[in-house]
């Protein structure tokens, strides 16, 4: 499947942030799939693949609380300068270094306790691929959490609209793809929604964000007038305001664990 920049789009992307409760309803249900997972360990393995600029863990490990003696943290972003911020911002929960993918640390550690994914899987190249991966680095105890908006998601019928204007399939993945994928694996999956609201000043240059963290590089290519007007729909006197929802997957290897 196509890739993705975030970092030609990293403005958009937290002007979303900002102005979604995306991020909080992701958070509580983590932390509701985690509750006690720390207890009785000494060493917490943590990996997050596609981690941006480490604004969701932070929000994530805040809300955990766990002994920094026993967290240790991996990171992935191919957004080089991204990983560099996240390291930073993620450091004071963790009294050890702050890993890389493909480091030596990671070499040495090979699997984790917990391996996070928070809207990530949608930009992969090959998913199957990248699931067997992320497969084969969770501890047989441990839980892969990732989060990803299905068909029924308002922002994911917006790149039905878009590219269905452009005469072409949607050229990432969504949670539905992903389902499909964990089935063909001998692991536990257990799914839930998780509901957000996107609310921000109804002007054209704030749906304009919107849409350039949707659509990335294709928006140029993308009739203007007919995208922009796909948010009429949602005006609420001067904001425009989207209730929807997420897909939660809690991945195991082991469900007793
Ligand atoms: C929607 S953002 C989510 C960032 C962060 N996880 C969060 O929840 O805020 C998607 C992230 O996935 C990263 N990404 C894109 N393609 C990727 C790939 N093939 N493998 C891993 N990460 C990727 C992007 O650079 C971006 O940081």
């Amino acid at each position: 499947m196509t890739t993705k920049d975030f970092g030609a789009i990293e403005t958009d992307y937290a002007f979303f942030m900002s102005h979604a409760t995306e991020a909080k309803s992701d958070v509580e249900e983590y932390a509701r799939k985690l509750e006690g997972f720390a207890e009785g360990r000494s060493n917490i393995h943590l990996f997050d693949f596609g981690c941006g600029t480490g604004e969701f863990s932070r929000q994530l490990l805040e809300t955990l609380a766990w002994p920094k003696e026993s967290l240790y943290l991996t990171l992935f972003e191919p957004v080089d300068h991204q990983q560099e911020i996240a390291a930073k911002r993620l450091s004071r929960f963790s009294d050890h270094a702050i890993a890389s993918l493909g480091e030596a640390s990671f070499d040495q550690r090979p699997t984790f306790d917990v391996i996070v994914s928070n809207h990530v899987l949608y930009y992969a190249e090959n998913l199957g691929q990248t699931i067997t991966q992320l497969l084969e680095r969770l501890d047989s105890e441990g839980k892969m959490l990732l989060a990803l908006a299905g068909h029924e998601n308002a922002l994911i019928k917006l790149w039905k609209v878009g590219f269905d204007l452009l005469n072409q399939p949607i050229p990432y993945f969504v949670a539905e793809d992903v389902e499909a994928v964990l089935a063909t694996h001998d692991v536990c999956v257990s799914k839930s929604p998780s509901n957000y609201q996107l609310r921000f000043p109804d002007n054209e240059e704030n749906r304009w964000k919107i849409l350039r963290f949707l659509f990335g590089d294709y928006l140029r290519q993308i009739p203007r007038k007919e995208i922009l007007q796909q948010f009429d729909q949602y005006v609420q006197e001067d904001q425009i305001e989207i209730n929807t929802f997420s897909e939660h997957f809690i991945v195991q290897l082991n469900p007793r664990a």
